[in-house]
């Protein structure tokens, strides 16, 4: 994969609903960097998989992921649980992983021209896709903060689903995540912890921003 020079890479892992995508567009927005949700693309998998379970195959996969254009990632059917639990269910295997990467491997290398540089949300975003990254972020919140937030998500989105079923299926897909052969989740230690628990969305972005800054302004880049 050719590089795009002098382009600044953020890198973001963090279980479900930790906030990681909230604060990575107003990174995006503030920096002038592309944002790939790549947990999205898990659930478009999963979709495909929901939807067409005979023709479901990774030549199937391969020939959609080639064709995906960013702009399906935003359709609101993504959002669903069943989604996400097919997509942690499709997200354990390697093949799919594979067909995934290089996908992901463009957009944190090769934005858009009209971009400084790119964002990448995930599970294996520093562990895997984006080592080299000039800024590590690892986001989490407490499990019953996240179930919280994302319950108030579906509420808004007219999901119907209770509260308890959210908190039991992010504890599912958590376990599934960090405990799955393939680009498990887990901290790196070159990686920065933000805990949202008691933080706002401000508040979280502050402390990501000084960070950011800070680096920049070193490298003369800010
Ligand atoms: O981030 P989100 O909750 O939308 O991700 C859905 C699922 O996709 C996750 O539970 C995880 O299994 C999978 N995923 C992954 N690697 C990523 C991003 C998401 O395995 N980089």
């Amino acid at each position: 994969m050719k590089k795009r020079k002098n382009i600044i890479t953020v890198a973001i892992d963090s279980p479900a609903a930790a906030g990681a995508g909230t604060q990575a567009k107003l990174i995006c927005k503030h920096y002038n960097l592309y944002y790939l949700d790549t947990g999205k693309i898990y659930r478009y998998i999963g979709k495909l998989k929901l939807n067409n379970k005979r023709k479901f195959s990774y030549l199937y996969v391969k020939n959609k992921i080639e064709k995906l254009k960013i702009s399906y990632l935003k359709n609101k059917m993504l959002l669903n649980n069943e989604v996400a639990t097919a997509a942690s269910e499709i997200a354990k295997d390697k093949k799919i992983r594979n067909i995934v990467h290089k996908f992901q491997q463009k957009c944190a290398y090769q934005p858009p021209k009209r971009y400084r540089g790119s964002v990448l949300d995930g599970r294996d975003i520093i562990t895997i896709q984006v080592r080299d990254a000039m800024f590590k972020f690892f986001i989490t919140a407490s499990l019953k903060v996240r179930a919280k937030r994302r319950f108030v998500e579906y509420k808004e989105l007219n999901k119907k689903i209770t509260y308890n079923e959210v908190l039991k299926s992010l504890k599912k897909r958590d376990k599934s995540d960090k405990e799955r052969k393939h680009g498990p989740l887990k901290k790196t230690k070159d990686s920065i912890l933000i805990n949202t628990t008691k933080l706002s969305k401000k508040a979280c972005f502050k402390k990501i921003k000084a960070i950011i800054d800070k680096k920049l302004l070193i490298n003369g880049n800010l």
